[in-house]
């Protein structure tokens, strides 16, 4: 036993004298091996672009499940971080879907920047937290003046405010939580953030378009209002929000003895990249004394656009918005962004911790950030898009945009041209929604063959790899989807995923 004990003591012994070495410090030797580990897994990243000329390479769940079976965290390491980086290689590295590739078409994951991707080496190993000022000293600053950058873009008042956040369905939760609370507070005498919600809230509704995010539904039941709470409005031919058919909402809802509290537009909607009618929405919130809320998570960087702003008329008028600067700003997962237009809003979800951001603090007018956010510790995701800004500027991001919506145009109207497609969207931004339906033996195929023949041709696309694009479905049938979101995606590319999709076509009559 003793013998056991002492064992176990020298092993001890000998790991702690060489992990010290890991820590992130000033000591020569954790300096050293820092750079030489930020070095090696820039190599193994820049290795990685060398090595494939596709964006996925098809690889099943199987067999990715079985080389986790072999590895054994508990067992003592005694590998190199190059030699890890050698096991990642087959463990993720070989078989991660490039976002940068030209043919990867599929969902709202850009390829991002690398002023951006400097900035994750300093974002990680700073380690700054954005929750406070002692935190986080000059990246609150940085995180502000981003802010106020977008603020002004958007059209809000002076006297609005945002916080960066970890995704669009968190902004759109803090959308739906603000709109919640400012409506209990102002209708019922009770203080949401201590009492809770009043019976009623059973019966609070929201409107948005049949088409928008489920991220609503999801938050909906999170803030104890339910999924029923969210009444999906029918959209027009374009998918934007249809504004009779929302004003029937919300008089059906109400005639139902229902509480409306809020509504949403979404300016670029997931599938089609549709942008409702945001200045109409917001003239019939005000006339019903609703919240507007604009989930822009995709739409938001028409900001960036001389050309494609004017597209978002209305966002101003909104009372809280939705931007994801990962979707269309070119910035690596997360960096997101919830803004509301007035500042008094924060009191809803504000909270003094003795320990972070006392009263005293804020009388003192130290700016604690997370008296305006729902988490605590919060990365320093601003630092991307300062650099990638700094470097860059924004009229290039914003050519890019063009570049995008450009492209989509031209790959519509290929579709269009090629006979063997129909199109289901005019592309607002850079989404297309289409399916292949090319006549058999001069007959045209059933909704059911349809659906059959798209969804075979998404899966073998995929398990192929050449190309990825999405699928999803309308009125119960298979669509396939282009989500465009690189610049540096040509026509040629464009046309030659087409020639890939017909070749599945053609494929699946020949199999069935
Ligand atoms: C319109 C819209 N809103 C919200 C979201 C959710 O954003 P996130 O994935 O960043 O949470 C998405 C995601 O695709 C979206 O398309």
């Amino acid at each position: 036993m003793n013998f056991e004990k002492n064992n176990t003591t020298l092993l001890d012994q000998v790991i702690r004298s060489t992990s010290n070495k890991y820590f992130f410090n000033d000591l020569p030797e954790n300096k050293f091996l820092y750079q030489k580990s930020i070095h090696e897994a820039a190599n193994a990243v820049v290795n990685h672009l060398e090595s494939r000329d596709t964006p996925f390479t098809g690889v099943s769940v199987e067999a990715i499940a079985e080389k986790f079976e072999k590895i054994f965290l508990d067992n003592e390491s005694s590998l190199t971080l190059n030699e890890t980086l050698e096991e990642l290689k087959e463990l993720y590295l070989n078989d991660a879907v490039n976002f940068h590739h030209n043919k990867y078409v599929a969902h709202l994951n850009c390829p991002v920047l690398t002023p951006a991707l400097a900035a994750e080496v300093i974002i990680s190993a700073i380690n700054t937290s954005m929750d406070t000022w002692d935190q986080s000293i000059g990246g609150t600053f940085i995180e502000l003046k981003l802010i106020n950058w977008t603020l002004d873009h958007m059209g809000y008042p002076a006297d609005a405010d945002g916080i960066f956040t970890s995704g669009g369905t968190q902004s759109n939760l803090m959308g739906l939580l603000l709109a919640r609370d400012q409506f209990i507070k102002t209708n019922y005498s009770i203080d949401p953030k201590m009492q809770g919600l009043p019976a009623e809230a059973s019966k609070f509704r929201i409107f948005c378009s049949d088409v928008s995010h489920f991220s609503l539904k999801k938050n909906a039941s999170l803030l104890g209002l339910g999924q029923n709470a969210i009444v999906p409005v029918a959209v027009d031919n374009h998918f934007r929000m249809d504004m009779s058919a929302l004003e029937q909402a919300i008089e059906i809802e109400k005639a139902k003895g229902n509480i409306p509290i809020a509504v949403v537009g979404t300016a670029g909607t997931t599938d089609m990249g549709a942008i409702d009618p945001l200045t109409e929405i917001a003239a019939m919130a005000q006339q019903y004394g609703l919240w507007f809320h604009v989930d822009a998570a995709y739409g938001g960087g028409l900001l960036l656009s001389d050309k494609h702003k004017h597209k978002l008329k209305g966002l101003e008028l909104s009372d809280s918005a939705t931007i994801d600067y990962h979707k269309t700003y070119f910035q690596p997962v997360s960096s997101s962004a919830f803004f509301m237009r007035h500042k008094k809003y924060i009191d809803h979800i504000k909270y003094h911790a003795d320990y972070l951001n006392s009263k005293e603090q804020e009388d003192e007018g130290i700016p604690n950030m997370v008296k305006k956010s729902i988490q605590t510790t919060r990365r320093f995701d601003a630092l991307k898009l300062w650099l990638t800004l700094r470097v860059m500027g924004r009229r290039r991001l914003g050519q890019y945009i063009d570049d995008i919506i450009q492209l989509a145009q031209d790959t519509a109207m290929l579709l269009r041209t090629s006979g063997d497609f129909e199109v289901l969207n005019q592309p607002g931004i850079s989404a297309i929604l289409f399916r292949y339906q090319p006549f058999q033996k001069g007959q045209a195929l059933s909704e059911e063959q349809l659906s059959r023949l798209n969804a075979y041709i998404r899966k073998a696309m995929f398990n192929e790899g050449e190309a990825v694009i999405a699928s999803t479905k309308v009125n119960g049938s298979v669509y396939l989807k282009f989500t465009l979101l690189n610049p540096l995606t040509s026509v040629q590319d464009m046309e030659e995923i087409i020639h890939i999709i017909k070749k599945h076509g053609q494929e699946f009559f020949r199999n069935n």
